[in-house]
């Protein structure tokens, strides 16, 4: 319609592309250390002409990552790691605006998301960065000419670690890839304070519900797990905590939560909140104790930790969406409430980690790929840590964009403490 108005569907467009570079702006301002990066990439283009694949939340931390490689040179391809968070404008902005190819859409069905995988697979990429090790996976299918090919790859995830762990044991692992999720930086930073606050807030969008005096169970206490139950006694709720590792579960006593087996918890709490990458860790057992209006969420990375064909089998009728995202089963003489279909609920009822946790994170994240694209594939396959080094230097950015100077050890303690040379 030259020289008219935009048509409806071109004006909605615009729109939604707007939106997401006015999210993507937004967060940019919370991510200091990824945006140092991003112009040290531009200066150095260490990622020149290399072709980067990544399955990640299409939010718009991640597009900060995506640009923070696009300037490092790299030409980058993105699918959703969960088609529940992805955020459209997000991605029509990334595509419109930084040139990135996206593939994905809020909601999309399995096959859409596993058509995704593919796209990109297809575009023979050098380097993935995952979260959860499905597009790792997916790279190995066929024979794995794909996943041989690569310089390398990244996980994000706890649950992606397992999965990739799984396979190096059965030597079914063909490239390297770094543990990013293992990072000091992704473990303290990301999981505790970024999984933590966030957990609590899908819950309370979802809900509504006051903390304060409510007794929460919080099942696992891993790095994500305690962000959780800390962020729970900081909002006045009562904290119990399941564990089944003796010294995690002695550690969340010191700490001063009750501890308990799930079985005891079960008639004690109020709100429920998986976090361990187990199946079945709340089942028929434990729905048959809960009490009228306990309320179950889950935290970790697949909908596999409640066991809801348990609950449903114990259900009068189907489950029945008493809020958006909150699910009533009818249980003799009780109702349990379910969030998010007991999918990871703070990307499904709230906005995920915040963007300057993410920062941290990303920033790990894109020090790797570097790290992986500078190796040029020397590298053997399978499961590697990331350098101390790239912790230090996301720390070190981190302390300068807040303006806060650290000592240095003299030279007469560097040599008492590190005989053996410097750690970084
Ligand atoms: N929602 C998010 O944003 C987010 C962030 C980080 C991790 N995760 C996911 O959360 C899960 C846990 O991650 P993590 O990094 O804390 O892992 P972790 O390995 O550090 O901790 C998991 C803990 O759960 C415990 N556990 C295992 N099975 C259990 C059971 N049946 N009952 C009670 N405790 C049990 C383990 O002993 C361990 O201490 C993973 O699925 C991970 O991918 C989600």
């Amino acid at each position: 319609m030259p020289g008219g108005r935009p048509s409806g569907a071109a004006s909605r467009r615009s729109t939604l592309r707007a939106a997401g570079a006015a999210r993507i702006a937004w967060a940019d301002g919370q991510m200091p250390v990824l945006e140092a990066i991003r112009e040290r990439f531009a200066r150095e283009r260490p990622l020149a002409g290399t072709r980067v694949a990544a399955c990640l939340h299409i939010t718009a931390e991640t597009a900060n990552l995506v640009r923070a490689l696009a300037a490092g040179g790299a030409e980058v391809s993105l699918c959703a790691a969960n088609p529940l968070s992805t955020q459209d404008d997000v991605a029509a902005a990334l595509v419109a605006e930084h040139g990135a190819e996206v593939f994905g859409a809020r909601g999309e069905d399995r096959a859409a998301y596993e058509r995704a995988l593919l796209e990109l697979i297809d575009r023979a990429p050098q380097i993935l960065i995952d979260d959860g090790a499905e597009l790792i996976v997916c790279a190995h299918r066929d024979g794995g000419a794909a996943a041989a090919a690569l310089l390398g790859a990244t996980e994000e995830t706890a649950t992606g670690l397992v999965r990739l762990r799984a396979m190096e044991a059965e030597q079914a692992l063909r490239c390297p890839v770094l543990a990013v999720n293992e990072s000091l930086t992704e473990r303290v930073f990301n999981d505790r304070y970024g999984t933590g606050q966030s957990t609590l807030d899908g819950i309370l969008r979802a809900t509504n519900l006051l903390l304060a005096g409510r007794a929460v169970v919080v099942l696992g206490y891993g790095s994500a797990g305690r962000g959780v139950a800390q962020r729970a006694k900081g909002a006045g709720a009562a904290v119990i905590v399941c564990e089944v590792d003796p010294v995690a579960a002695l550690e969340a006593r010191m700490e001063g939560f009750e501890v308990m087996s799930a079985l005891a918890a079960a008639p004690r709490g109020e709100v429920f909140i998986t976090v361990t990458g187990a199946p079945d860790v709340l089942r028929r057992e434990h729905f048959e104790l809960m009490r009228d209006g306990a309320l179950l969420a889950n935290a970790g990375h697949f909908d596999v930790e409640i066991s809801l064909g348990e609950l449903a089998a114990l259900a009068s009728g189907p489950p029945r969406e008493v809020l958006p995202l909150v699910d009533e089963y009818e249980l003799p003489g009780r109702r349990l409430h379910v969030v998010a279909k007991g999918r990871v609920v703070n990307l499904a009822a709230a906005a995920g980690h915040p963007a300057a946790v993410m920062d941290l994170s990303f920033a790990a994240q894109a020090l790797a790929v570097a790290a992986l694209a500078s190796a040029g594939g020397q590298r053997t396959p399978g499961v590697h840590p990331v350098a101390a080094a790239v912790d230090h230097e996301v720390a070190r950015l981190k302390l300068a964009t807040l303006g806060i100077e650290i000592d240095a050890l003299s030279d007469a303690q560097e040599r008492y403490l590190r005989p053996f040379g410097r750690i970084h």
